[in-house]
């Protein structure tokens, strides 16, 4: 498959099967992912893993906490709180992203750039192997009991998790926006 059909074909999976995923092959794509961005100072971002059936429980309640404490969530049947918790925790593999909050805006900006740059790398390169993955960065995880689970320091910000497993089918493109719309030629002034 050539860059340009990976790039058009990639697609978030938000349904996988059971296969395991290996841990070794998220290491070694995230190497391969890290080596398109040659920018990247070590120390700007790193990973949290959760592969094992133990660590994925820990992360998906650490994820649904505020949820299910919250008021709206004491509504929620505890069936379907449970529906949703296994529909995570059953996903055979999560890459966490943080990225460091740098002295000012443009290192911090920098450093979460180049920690998404990685992450759509890792997605393009684990397509090519038969992997699929949701990019997750939903407000409701987004709290700090989350943050404390995934052990999110003072000077990191989080990027998102990728949510990793296999597919049996992938879905159908969503429109996108043209290139042309999102294209302005700033022009010299005339003298
Ligand atoms: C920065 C970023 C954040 C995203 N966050 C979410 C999210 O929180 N929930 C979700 O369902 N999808 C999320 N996605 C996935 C997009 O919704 C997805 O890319 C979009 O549906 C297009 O589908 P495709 O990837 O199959 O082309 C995110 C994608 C990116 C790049």
């Amino acid at each position: 498959m050539s860059l340009a059909e990976l790039i058009r074909e990639r697609r978030s999976i938000r349904k996988c099967n059971s296969t395991p995923v290996d841990q070794e092959l998220v290491v070694e794509l995230l190497r391969k992912a890290i080596r398109l961005q040659p920018f990247v100072e070590s120390g700007s971002w790193r990973v949290v893993y959760a592969g094992t059936p133990e660590a994925r429980k820990r992360l998906v309640d650490c994820m649904l906490e505020q949820m299910s404490q919250s008021k709206l969530g004491k509504l929620i049947p505890g069936k379907l709180l449970d529906v949703f918790k296994k529909r995570f925790t059953d996903i055979p593999a999560h890459v966490i992203v943080m990225s460091t909050v740098g002295p000012n805006r443009l290192t911090n900006d920098r450093n979460y750039a180049a920690a998404c740059g990685v992450m759509q790398s890792f997605q393009l390169l684990g397509w090519e192997r038969g992997l699929g993955m949701l990019w997750d960065t939903e407000s409701m995880i987004q709290h700090e009991g989350f943050f404390n689970g995934i052990g999110l320091c003072e000077d990191e910000r989080f990027v998102g998790i990728l949510h990793i497993g296999y597919y049996d089918k992938a879905p159908r493109s969503r429109k996108r926006t043209p290139a042309e719309q999102k294209w302005t030629v700033l022009r010299g002034q005339s003298t």
